[in-house]
C-alpha cells in the first residue's frame, strides 16, 4: 500500500470516528486526518486524489500505552518463581525485594544499556500498532539514576518512529538507605529530582505510588504541590492493594489519570467524574500478582468515569508487553466490551496523557492509525498470543 502526502484510505471498517463506519474513508493530508466518514459520503473535492485501497481490511486510531515502565535494568524471573510458591508481591517487597531490587539492577546500568534493553520492549509494542508509549522514571530513586531513565526514554523516541511521553515517578518506593524515613527520602531526593529533570525538559507528567508500601497521601500531596508549582500534570498508582485514598487525592489534583484502582469504591467513581480523571485498568497487574478483587467497572461507566488501558509493561508486578493482550484481559477479567477495550487503548488513553491530537480519526488528528488484518472491531480483543497488524501510520506515513 502506498500512502501520498495527499490520500484518500478506504476501509474496510472504520473505527474511532464516532460510530463504527462498516464501509468507511479517511482523507489524509501533510499526517494529518482532513476528513473521515462513510465512502458514499466522500466529498467530491477529495475524488481527483490518490486512493489506497484498504480491501476490506479494519482502520483504527494507532493504539496508546499510557502507562509502561520499560525503561529499567534486568529483570525479576526469580521473584516470579518466589510468588509461585506463595509468596505475595507484598510479602516480596517488604522483604526487601520488588521495586527495590530492580533499583539496583537500574542505578548499574548507564544510559546506552538502559536504552539497549529497552528497546526490543518497544519494538514489540511497535509491532501491535503503537504509536504513543508513556514511560516512566522511578527505578532510580536518586537524582543521577532517576534523571538518566528520563533521558534514556526520550532518546528512545528520536531512534523510533514512535511518540514518548515520560512521567517523572521519584516517589515510586523508599530506597533502602531511607527505610522508614519516606519523608525524608521525598526531601533531599524526590523533589530535587524532579526539579533537575523538569528544569532539564525531561518531565512531562508527574507520577506516585500511593500505597502502604510506599508512599501515603500526605506525601504523594508534597510532590504533587511542586509538580503544580512547575505547572506539570499529574497521575497516580492508587488503590492498587489497598483503599488508602490516593484516587481521591488525585482527583483533588485534578490528575489526568488514576491508575491500577482495584480497591476503589464508588464514591471515588464519583470523584474522578467530577474531575474528568481517566480510570486507567492494568489487568496484566491484576493477573501476574493475582489479585482477586476487581476493578469497579460497572460504577466507572454509571458515573461516566473514562476508561483506559496499558501493559504496566514492568519487571515486577506486569511483564506483559503486548496492549492487543492487555485487551483480551481487560475483556476476560474485568468483562469490559471489545468496544471499550479499544476506546480504551485509543481515545481514552490519549486522554490519560493529556493529548488531544491523536487517539481518534478525526479532522485536525494527526495521522496515526493502525490498518488490521481483521474485518470487525471486536476481532481485536477476540484473540490472544496473535498480532493481526497489516500496517501502521505514524504522523501520515507507513
Ligand atoms: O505499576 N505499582 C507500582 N509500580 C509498578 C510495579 C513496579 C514493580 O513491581 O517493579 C506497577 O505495578
Ligand atoms: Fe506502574
Amino acid at each position: 500500500m502506498e500512502i501520498g502526502t495527499q490520500t484518500v484510505i478506504l476501509g474496510g471498517g472504520v473505527t474511532g470516528a464516532g460510530a463504527f463506519l462498516p464501509q468507511g474513508a479517511v482523507v489524509l493530508d501533510q499526517g494529518v486526518i482532513r476528513w473521515a466518514g462513510a465512502q458514499a459520503d466522500l466529498p467530491a473535492e477529495y475524488a481527483s486524489w490518490q486512493r489506497s485501497d484498504l480491501q476490506g481490511r479494519l482502520l483504527t486510531p494507532a493504539f496508546i500505552d499510557c502507562h509502561t515502565h520499560i525503561v529499567h535494568g534486568g529483570h525479576r524471573a526469580r521473584e516470579f518463581e518466589m510468588r509461585l510458591q506463595g509468596a505475595s508481591y507484598e510479602e516480596v517487597a517488604r522483604a526487601g525485594g520488588g521495586i527495590i531490587s530492580t533499583v539496583t539492577d537500574t542505578r548499574a546500568a548507564d544510559e546506552d544499556s538502559l536504552v539497549a534493553q529497552a528497546l526490543p520492549r518497544l519494538d514489540a509494542l511497535i509491532g501491535e500498532g503503537v504509536s504513543c508509549v508513556e514511560v516512566k522514571s522511578g527505578y532510580g530513586l536518586d537524582v543521577e539514576t532517576e534523571l538518566r531513565m528520563l533521558r534514556a526514554a526520550r532518546r528512545l523516541g528520536q531512534m523510533r518512529p514512535v511518540r514518548i511521553r515520560t512521567s517523572f515517578l521519584g516517589a515510586h518506593a523508599v530506597p533502602a538507605a531511607y527505610k522508614s524515613r519516606a519523608d525524608a527520602y521525598i526531601d533531599d531526593l524526590c523533589i530535587p529530582a524532579l526539579r533537575a529533570a523538569h528544569a532539564e525538559g525531561l518531565v512531562d507528567a508527574v507520577d506516585g505510588f500511593c500505597e502502604g508500601i510506599a508512599f501515603d497521601t500526605k506525601q504523594i500531596a508534597r510532590v504533587f504541590d511542586v509538580a503544580r508549582e512547575l505547572g506539570l500534570p499529574v497521575k497516580l498508582h492508587a488503590e492498587q492493594l489497598s483503599h488508602i485514598g490516593g484516587t481521591a487525592l488525585a482527583a483533588r489534583y485534578g490528575a489526568m489519570s488514576v491508575d491500577h484502582v482495584e480497591y476503589a469504591t464508588e464514591a471515588d467513581a464519583r470523584l474522578l467524574a467530577a474531575s474528568g480523571t481517566v480510570a486507567v485498568l492494568l489487568p496484566g497487574a491484576f493477573y501476574a500478582i493475582r489479585e482477586t478483587q476487581m476493578p469497579p467497572v460497572a460504577a466507572f461507566r454509571a458515573h461516566g468515569v473514562p476508561m483506559a488501558l496499558a501493559t504496566d509493561c514492568n519487571p515486577g508486578s506486569s511483564p506483559l508487553n503486548s496492549l492487543l493482550l492487555t485487551m483480551n484481559m481487560a475483556c476476560t477479567l474485568f468483562r469490559l466490551t471489545p468496544d471499550e477495550a479499544l476506546r480504551a487503548v485509543t481515545v481514552n488513553a490519549a486522554r490519560a496523557l493529556g493529548l488531544n491530537d491523536t487517539g481518534s480519526i478525526a479532522p485536525g488528528m494527526r495521522a496515526d492509525l493502525s490498518i488490521w488484518n481483521v474485518e470487525t472491531p471486536a476481532e481485536l480483543a477476540y484473540r490472544f498470543g496473535f498480532n493481526p497488524l497489516h500496517q501502521r501510520i505514524f504522523g501520515g506515513a507507513i
